[in-house]
Order: C-alpha cells, then sequence, then structure tokens
C-alpha cells in the first residue's frame, strides 16, 4: 500500500507526521496542480544568481513528486515554463533549459523506480532540438508506467492551448468532419494538452502571488486553490500536507447546494 509506506520514511512525533495523521487517506486529491513560484526570490535573498533558486526548486520537485507518490495523488501538474517566460534574459532561459534537460536524463531512473509516467504539456516543437528530443525521451520510456503521472507544463500558456483547440475543431469543421452546431464542451477538451486527464482538484501556487498566470484556464473552472507564502526552493512535504489537509476541509459545491 501507498499510504502504508509513508510510516518508514516519517519519524513519529515530527510535525510531519502530526499533519499526515490528519489527512483522510479516502479523500487525497486525484489531480494536483503547482505553479512552482519564487525560485529567484529566493537567490536573490541569499545574494545568490537566480539560476541558484531554480537548483534548488529542482530539489522540491523531487520532494513534491515523490509525496504525491506515497499520498496516492493520481496526477501531478507543475508548472515549469510558461510561454511568456521566453522574456525573460537568454541566459536565464538557456539555464532553466539545460535544468530541465538534466532532470529528464538523471531523474529518470526514479520516475522508472516509482513507476511515474511523465507527460509534457505545451508548444513542444518550439523548444529547441536537443531539449525537446531528451523530453520526447523520458516521455517514450515512461508510456507504460501505471502510477503516477507527471504532466510538466513547458513552453506552456492556457491560452496558446485554447487556440491550437480550436484551430483543430476549425480544421475539422472546413474539413466537414464537424458541425458547427455541434462543438460540446467534451469536443473542446478532447483536444486540449491535457485530453483524457481530469481536471485539477486542488491548485497550488508558491511564493505568496496570487494569479494564475495562464496556467489552465479552462481545465480549473472549478479547481480548490491553496496560495502559500513559501518560496518554491523552501516548499517542503509538510506544507503540502497542509495543503491537502486545507483542501480536505472545502465543501466542493460546482454549483449545487450543500448536501443534507
Ligand atoms: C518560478 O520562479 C520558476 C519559473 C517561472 C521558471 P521564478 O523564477 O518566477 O521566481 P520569482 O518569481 O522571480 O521569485
Ligand atoms: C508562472 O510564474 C510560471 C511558472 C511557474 C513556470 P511566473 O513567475 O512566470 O509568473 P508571473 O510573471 O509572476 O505572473
Ligand atoms: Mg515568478
Amino acid at each position: 500500500m501507498i499510504w502504508k509506506s509513508f510510516e518508514n520514511i516519517i519519524e513519529p512525533h515530527t510535525p510531519e507526521a502530526e499533519r499526515l495523521a490528519r489527512i483522510d487517506p479516502e479523500r487525497i486529491p486525484r489531480h494536483v496542480a503547482v505553479i512552482m513560484d519564487g525560485n529567484g526570490r529566493w537567490a536573490a535573498a541569499r545574494d545568490l544568481p537566480r539560476i541558484e533558486g531554480h537548483r534548488a526548486g529542482a530539489e522540491s520537485v523531487k520532494e513534491i513528486t515523490e509525496t504525491s507518490v506515497r499520498l496516492g495523488v493520481r496526477y501531478l501538474t507543475l508548472y515549469a515554463f510558461s510561454v511568456e517566460n521566453w522574456k525573460r534574459p537568454q541566459t536565464e532561459v538557456n539555464d532553466l533549459m539545460r535544468l530541465l534537460r538534466r532532470y529528464v536524463q538523471e531523474d529518470l531512473p526514479t520516475l522508472m523506480k516509482h513507476k511515474i509516467r511523465l507527460q509534457a504539456l505545451g508548444r513542444l516543437n518550439e523548444l529547441d532540438y536537443k531539449t525537446r528530443v531528451l523530453v520526447e525521451k523520458a516521455i517514450h520510456s515512461s508510456r507504460d508506467n501505471t502510477g503516477l503521472q507527471l504532466n510538466i507544463a513547458l513552453n506552456y500558456s492556457g491560452r496558446a492551448e485554447l487556440v491550437d483547440a480550436m484551430r483543430a475543431l476549425g480544421r475539422q469543421c472546413a474539413g466537414g468532419e464537424l458541425n458547427p452546431q455541434m462543438i460540446d464542451e467534451a469536443d473542446i477538451d478532447r483536444h486540449l494538452y491535457t485530453a483524457g486527464i481530469p481536471e485539477p482538484d486542488l491548485l497550488i501556487r508558491t511564493s505568496g502571488e496570487y494569479r494564475l498566470s495562464n496556467f489552465l484556464l479552462w481545465q480549473m473552472a472549478y479547481t480548490e486553490f491553496y496560495f502559500s507564502p513559501v518560496l518554491w526552493p523552501d516548499f517542503r512535504k509538510i506544507h503540502y500536507f497542509e495543503a491537502v489537509i486545507d483542501f480536505q476541509q472545502r465543501e466542493r459545491r460546482f454549483g449545487g447546494v450543500k448536501k443534507a
């Protein structure tokens, strides 16, 4: 049992164990999405270059991914690079791509060990060739894994995703395969990068920013939002547990009324 295995890695009578005990294993969010923010500020606070913040953030990625596996979360979607992030200095973009390449190469054995299936959301064709090939290779190697699905949002923009979906639907209409009058929400869903993935139950954004920054705009219509002041490189499983505890106290109504 995934849940049971936690007992080996969390010391009893620690703050982590106390939080974990408050989580209802029957109501774990199926899909958690994370806007990993605050790497630059973490580095600036230490007089370090921004890349050091991204490097430290990669450790949080590992911890939160592993914790997701152990909690029994089925889908974890991490916002790693937005379409708008190309506006950053070229050196930072290069550093981020280098870190990403290193991650998909060096961590592939760990992903395989935990039976994690990697997927990417975004316009991968606009990445440089080297990065794209390595990402696609890791996706391919892990495609038959049956555990956690780890979605990395890469060159992702919620609006660009909708544009891509509209173009695909437009082509089908022009080709006579689809009647515009018959287009429904399921048709749109099918053409998103997230086709086949259930909508996020919980969104976590770190670093005290309260915005979506173009993330999963269509998919988060009924997602529960959790904002943490902690900078991403400092975000640890105790913070994740707190987010899940908070989530479990929410009453999700989806526009209906409270259940009697
Ligand atoms: C998030 O940290 C990582 C990426 C967007 C790639 P930032 O780099 O945005 O850090 P801040 O927001 O400047 O502190
Ligand atoms: C959102 O963070 C994108 C990622 C985490 C990859 P940003 O730092 O780019 O967002 P803004 O600019 O603060 O909205
Ligand atoms: Mg930021």
